[in-house]
């Protein structure tokens, strides 16, 4: 069975808006859970601009809910993480201008830093995953790294089937990517731009074993919400 995590940092972008407490990504990371996610995904960026360290600290506390921490490499992220010991840490790249995770990390460049901190989560228990572009050579470095899973980012792939363009080249470089990591040994998670079309054409690549969707889900749910929410209050108007 495949997993569905769902990224939930943009409750909290929709709750910063106000400078208020609704919605509550803790409600949130429950309210997922109850309605089947796999695991709730939030990303503690250093600049803070969605999810807060109080709701990271009592979104980890949940019972029985499997929690996605996604981090920089930042020391003082990263120690934040190892307190907050999450069942799963994804190290992401950070840019503090980028409006979301542009791209996969350069594992060649930071290799060794990132080994260091995998090896950390490690000794915690914590499951590690690195975000990375789809290329056998960071597959090949994930290796080295011993990462436990690797997940790809998807924004190309779901950019060229939301433009209607020919992805096939892309879509094989990721197919690639997830059969050279099964045979590594590394569990391989997609994630980035999906939405219902582009995550169905993904799932034709068995060994990806994990979604991790934010931004669609989120904005989606509004138009099925919409309706009720309306109802409710000309109910209480009338
Ligand atoms: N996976 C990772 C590692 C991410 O950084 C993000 C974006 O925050 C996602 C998945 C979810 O992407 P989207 O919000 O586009 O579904």
């Amino acid at each position: 069975m495949k997993r569905l995590g769902v990224n939930i940092d943009h409750i909290a972008t929709l709750r910063n808006a106000r400078g208020e407490f609704h919605p509550n990504p803790v409600y949130a990371a429950k309210f997922v859970k109850k309605a089947g996610a796999d695991s709730v995904t939030i990303h503690l960026r250093e600049d803070r601009r969605h999810i807060k360290d109080t709701d990271a600290n009592k979104i980890c506390s949940i019972n029985n809910l499997l929690v996605n921490l996604e981090i920089s490499t930042n020391p003082q992220i990263v120690n934040i993480a190892l307190k907050l010991k999450p069942d799963f840490v994804c190290i992401v790249p950070e840019n503090r201008k980028e409006i979301t995770t542009e791209g996969g990390l350069n594992l060649k460049k930071n290799r060794i830093k990132i080994k260091k901190i995998i090896l950390k989560l490690k000794r915690n228990n914590i499951r590690t995953s690195l975000f990375i572009n789809p290329s056998l050579n960071d597959i090949k470095i994930s290796k080295e790294l011993e990462v436990d899973c690797v997940e790809i980012h998807t924004g190309r792939l779901s950019n060229l089937i939301k433009l209607k363009k020919n992805y096939n080249f892309e879509f094989n470089k990721i197919k690639k990517c997830s059969m050279l990591a099964n045979k590594l040994g590394i569990e391989t998670h997609a994630g980035h731009g999906l939405d219902y079309k582009t995550t169905k054409i993904l799932t034709k690549i068995s060994e990806i074993k994990e979604f991790n969707i934010g931004h669609f889900i989120i904005g989606e749910s509004i138009f099925y919400g919409l309706k009720k929410i309306i109802k409710n209050f000309k109910k209480i108007i009338k």
